[in-house]
């Protein structure tokens, strides 16, 4: 069980086509899955499109079409994305598909079965937008507009049959909960956020919706549909087949380690999907982690507010892996990141072109040069080479450790240490003025190949592609990538030859 890791992308809308922030939660969670994995992890990693509900219905109205045609159109297009991106995500789930139907439906009669559900009437504030219901007290009037203060959103008006579930009776539980699991909710930041929203109490949470159809019938009383964050939650555990709780999926990966998502979906995630689980006495997952927002200026991006970066448009320009390396890199994890052309170009410039790009061609051409492709031998380490590649040695617990709690900002600011100490260890060595000492000239371009093996191996959670063509050097392939190599120096010992490899990355041309 410890060994298994079940991560989670947020399963997006299909009302429009996937954009910067859908590809940012994406690219997060796939470097989650991959580092994982190379850890040693059996992992288990889902996305997929969230498809019921008013917001899908009105966006196909608005284009004329039957919404499950209309979803099955966008739908694909994030399935495309995920082919883009790179993704390695073993399962994309729909929730318009039967085996998602069934979990809900079970899900529902259990919950209804436990006295959690009871009809009455919802009156109140609703916005289409964020599917989501807000008190008096969450509204505010923006240009003659009722909007919702932490979205922003407009809301109307609701008033209909509705079922309920009593989630004000899971306050307390939710409370011993959270201090139960103090990393339940990272970051720390956010998680004092929910914590005080559940303190100020919880009211019954309306669970069905009675005027629209566009949605998976409530079993008992088909004039409704099951309110689509319920619905939508429910993706979690119905892609691991759920209820089926001897299959091997559910049996495996349920609780989930890690749901990854964006900050405006906190509440969902951290409040009521834990309420719902508890309440249905399934274990809540381990983690929600709730990222912040890709900023275009200083707002955040969506399709409503027209400022939409297109990652495809990006990745036709540049690649995937600058893409990857730029969103990983460039926004400092769990904070709202601004992001601009200019700036990527200045990543894929220096770090990727002149640190990294640069490093393996100088080391591998100078090998080609002067040893005609052979493997370094006979190597002795002195004071210096031990020192520069015990650092990942030295730094091992450390990077494990701030991954588990998703702080990638250690992770990839020690690679950019590592790259720019492997450069100047190159450049301070001359082995270019070697030539005569065969002995060190061997040691300084095995301690050479050692780094660009280590660093690679770091980078393939970031950038896969790249770093498998740069394991080529060394002939490793995706399957025997393993990051407890890192901490040894003398892996690479018993090859005999290397392999040649092709430029990593072009410069781009800047006017300025
Ligand atoms: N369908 C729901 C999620 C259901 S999960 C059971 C939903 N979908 S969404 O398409 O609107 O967006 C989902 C996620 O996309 C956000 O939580 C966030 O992770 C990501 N992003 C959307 N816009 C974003 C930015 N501008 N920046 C970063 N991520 C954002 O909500």
């Amino acid at each position: 069980m410890d060994n298994n890791f079940y991560i989670t992308t947020p399963i997006y809308y299909p009302s429009a086509k996937p954009h910067m922030g859908h590809a940012y939660s994406s690219i997060l969670a796939d470097f989650f899955a991959r580092f994982k994995r190379i850890q040693g992890f059996k992992v288990y990693f889902l996305t997929g499109t969230d498809e019921h509900g008013q917001k899908i219905q009105r966006a196909a109205e608005k284009k004329g079409m039957e919404p499950k045609k209309f979803c099955d159109e966008i739908s694909k297009t994030f399935f495309d994305l995920s082919k883009t991106l790179n993704l390695s995500n073993n399962d994309f789930i729909r929730t318009t598909e039967e085996r998602h139907k069934k979990s809900v439906e079970h899900l529902w009669k259990i919950l209804e079965k436990k006295n959690e559900i009871y009809l009455s009437k919802y009156s109140g504030w609703y916005s289409v937008s964020d599917e989501a219901f807000y008190s008096e007290d969450e509204i505010e009037i923006k240009d003659t507009k009722k909007i919702s203060k932490i979205s922003g959103s407009q809301v109307e008006w609701v008033e209909e049959e509705s079922f309920f579930f009593k989630l004000s009776k899971w306050q307390e539980p939710l409370l011993k909960f959270y201090s139960e699991n103090p990393n339940f909710i990272l970051p720390e930041s956010r998680k004092n956020e929910v914590i005080s929203f559940v303190k100020g109490g919880l009211k019954d949470l309306s669970v069905s919706r009675k005027s629209f159809s566009w949605g998976i019938k409530v079993p008992s009383n088909k004039d409704h549909v099951i309110y689509v964050w319920l619905d939508a939650l429910t993706n979690y555990i119905s892609a691991l087949n759920y209820p089926i709780t001897d299959d091997n999926l559910y049996k495996s990966f349920w609780p989930a380690s890690l749901h990854l998502i964006g900050k405006d979906i906190l509440r969902f995630h951290a409040v009521y999907w834990p309420a719902f689980l508890l309440a249905a006495n399934i274990t809540p997952p381990k983690r929600v982690y709730g990222h912040g927002w890709i900023l275009s200026g200083e707002e955040k991006m969506s399709k409503s507010k027209g400022n939409i970066l297109d990652p495809l448009e990006i990745i036709q320009n540049y690649g995937i892996d600058p893409l990857r390396y730029y969103l990983i890199k460039e926004v400092s994890f769990g904070n709202d990141g601004n992001i601009s052309k200019d700036k990527l170009e200045n990543c894929i410039n220096s770090d990727l072109a002149n640190n990294y790009g640069n490093l393996c061609q100088r080391v591998i051409s100078f090998i080609e040069k002067n040893l005609s492709l052979e493997m370094p031998k006979n190597y002795k380490f002195n004071n210096e080479d031990t020192k520069t590649l015990k650092v990942y040695e030295n730094n091992f617990n450390n990077l494990v450790n701030s991954i588990d709690i998703q702080n990638i900002n250690f992770y990839v600011n020690f690679i950019q240490d590592q790259l720019f100490s492997a450069n100047k260890y190159f450049n301070d060595q001359e082995p270019w003025k070697k030539k005569e000492d065969t002995d060190r000239l061997n040691t300084i371009l095995y301690v050479s190949l050692e780094l660009i093996r280590k660093i690679s191996i770091m980078l393939y959670p970031i950038i896969p592609d790249t770093s498998l063509k740069v394991l080529k050097i060394f002939n490793i392939e995706e399957k025997n990538i393993d990051f407890n190599s890192i901490k040894v120096h003398e892996s690479l010992k018993n090859i005999k030859k290397l392999t040649k490899i092709s430029i990593l990355f072009k410069k781009i041309e800047k006017n300025d």
